[in-house]
């Protein structure tokens, strides 16, 4: 990977802040996770984020919340049925999900992990709150570098090979064009490889053209690309193309599920429109 493209990926991580916010306003975390930078960003977002809701019936955060209530439930179901003890949160900026989920199972081993920058930041307001300790940490990762410490195989050197392994990515994907992102996914596969379970996470925005707003889509996706000063590609055009793409990476069993189906059982209202996010889990 050229450093220039690496060292690129720096600019996401401001969109960590505000999506850190739609967490707190929905009672998923502590006002700990608050930024001022979320905060205000989120009031500058709202004429637009109202406007949208109120005049396409697109609602950004029923969207983000979708996503995250579907990786909850996954993850719940891997921990109590699937009897999974670590979970590796990749690109966990301001998410709560690693405090809860310590909270709520105290057998758990979870380890977040992000850029340096949002890595060190977070481990202070962890760390702040006395929140964390030998079973919860957080780790500098950049899921584009190949060679070094931050590479992906750096994080997993202490995990427990024997045991089966969650790993969540979440709001990272879509930043990046295809051919990184499947590079990613096939190193992520390749190190999932060495467990005997092992289970990825991940929501992902397809190019649904058929969508009744895909005009509207279009500009909002472009604007989230130029607020971050990137991209925000979408991937795959349907449910055999999202298939077909994480088979070639790797994973042998793929499963691609719409939030916006499921809305009353994640406790969420009902869309009106038809889901533009899509969660897969995927297994090696
Ligand atoms: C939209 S935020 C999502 C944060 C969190 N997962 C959430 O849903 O609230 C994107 C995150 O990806 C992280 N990120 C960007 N490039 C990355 C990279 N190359 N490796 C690891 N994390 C990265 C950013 O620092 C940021 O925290």
């Amino acid at each position: 990977m050229p450093e220039r493209s690496r060292s690129s990926s720096a600019h996401i991580s401001p969109s960590a802040h505000y999506t850190g916010y739609v967490w707190y306003r929905h009672q998923l975390a502590e006002s700990a996770f608050v930024t001022a930078f979320g905060r205000f960003v989120h009031k500058l977002l709202w004429p637009l984020t109202w406007g949208a809701r109120a005049g396409f019936g697109l609602d950004i955060e029923a969207l983000l919340l979708q996503r995250h209530l579907q990786i909850d439930a996954l993850l719940t179901e891997a921990i109590e049925q699937g009897g999974v003890r670590q979970v590796v949160e990749i690109a966990c900026g301001l998410s709560p999900r690693g405090r809860r989920f310590c909270a709520r199972y105290p057998q758990l081993r979870y380890l977040e992990a992000d850029l340096p920058a949002m890595a060190a930041r977070k481990r202070l307001l962890l760390h702040g709150e006395g929140w964390l300790d030998g079973r919860h940490q957080v780790r500098a990762v950049d899921i584009l570098a190949e060679r070094g410490n931050q590479r992906l195989g750096a994080l997993f050197a202490d995990l427990e090979r024997s045991e089966p392994v969650v790993v969540i990515t979440e709001g990272l994907v879509n930043y990046f064009p295809l051919t990184l992102i499947e590079g990613f996914w096939s190193r992520l596969a390749n190190e999932l490889g060495e467990f005997p379970a092992a289970t990825y996470l991940t929501e992902l925005y397809p190019d649904l053209r058929e969508h009744p707003r895909y005009r509207q889509l279009r500009w909002g996706v472009d604007l989230i690309g130029r607020l971050t000063r990137g991209s925000y590609p979408l991937h795959y055009r349907n449910h055999d193309e999202i298939v077909a793409g994480f088979r070639r990476c790797g994973f042998a069993q793929v499963q691609v599920l719409d939030p916006s189906a499921d809305a009353s059982r994640l406790g969420l209202a009902p869309s009106r429109l038809p889901g533009l996010v899509r969660v897969i889990q995927a297994r090696t």
